[in-house]
């Protein structure tokens, strides 16, 4: 066998599908609003291969994203050794626009039938959530709120502090043609090991702790750009099975 078809069996490849199966599993709660269904196997992989104390989301609304967080969180035998945060004014923004209390009453049903430990609902602006969270706390934050780029600024730099050695940040909605979405661009000019999925208006993944969690750091500090190009293709793959429902 040449080297270059040795390259293509990458160790990476085989870890990623076999030690973290719960990629493949069904999801149990999908709304209408789609704009986050293509990421959740990767949410998936996010809790078994992260494994985050704490995991806190900015943004929630019907809980598409946050749902599927808290499902790969409990393991086969209902146990979870995560704390999940969502925090959202259930009110909407200027790019969701202004919502009911319908929808907040949706979400708390569903998180006390299915969730009732360790999954919290804060309903409450960003800023007003901070000081529930000690610093250095927060192994993974999901920013999904208003996405200018002057809110996803201050909202990255305002719980930077409470981000562990370990933190890693998805910003989602990074792939947009509204001119007013600034989500990109503020990305772009973090300077931390990332790796990018354009599908699904994008989601990027930043490694703004020191100690990179070894999955991620096989993968961006030692693997090869097939490998990283692979990644990202299988879950555009897995998630494009969920769109296309
Ligand atoms: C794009 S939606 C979240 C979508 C969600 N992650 C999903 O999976 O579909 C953005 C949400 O952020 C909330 N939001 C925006 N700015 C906020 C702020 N400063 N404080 C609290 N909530 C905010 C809005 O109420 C809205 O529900």
């Amino acid at each position: 066998m040449s080297n270059e078809q040795q390259s293509h069996l990458s160790i990476y490849d085989l870890k990623t599908i076999y030690a973290y199966p719960q990629i493949f599993d069904n999801h149990k709660y999908l709304t209408s609003g789609g704009a986050w269904h293509g990421h959740i196997p990767f949410a998936f992989w996010c809790m078994s291969a992260l494994k985050p104390g704490t995991f806190v989301e900015l943004g929630t609304q019907y809980g598409d994203s946050f749902f599927a967080f808290c499902q790969a969180s409990y393991n086969v035998e209902g146990d979870c050794n995560t704390q999940l945060y969502a925090i959202d004014t259930w009110q909407g923004d200027g790019h969701t626009g202004l919502y009911g209390d319908e929808v907040y009453e949706k979400v708390c049903e569903y998180k006390e039938e299915n969730y009732p430990d360790k999954v919290f609902l804060i309903k409450s602006t960003f800023a007003e959530a901070l000081n529930l969270f000690p610093d250095k706390s927060i192994d993974l934050l999901h920013i999904d709120g208003y996405h200018t780029y002057d809110s996803t600024k201050e909202n990255f730099e305002m719980y930077l502090p409470k981000l562990s050695n370990r933190a890693v940040v998805l910003f989602h909605d990074t792939v947009s043609n509204n001119p007013d979405f600034g989500v990109e661009r503020f990305v772009s000019e973090l300077n931390y090991p990332k790796i990018d999925f354009p599908h699904c208006s994008g989601l990027s993944v930043v490694c703004v702790g020191d100690d990179i969690p070894e999955p991620l750091d096989i993968l961006l500090t030692k693997g090869k750009p097939i490998d990283r190009a692979r990644f990202v293709n299988l879950f555009a793959m897995l998630g494009g099975m969920i769109t296309a429902i």
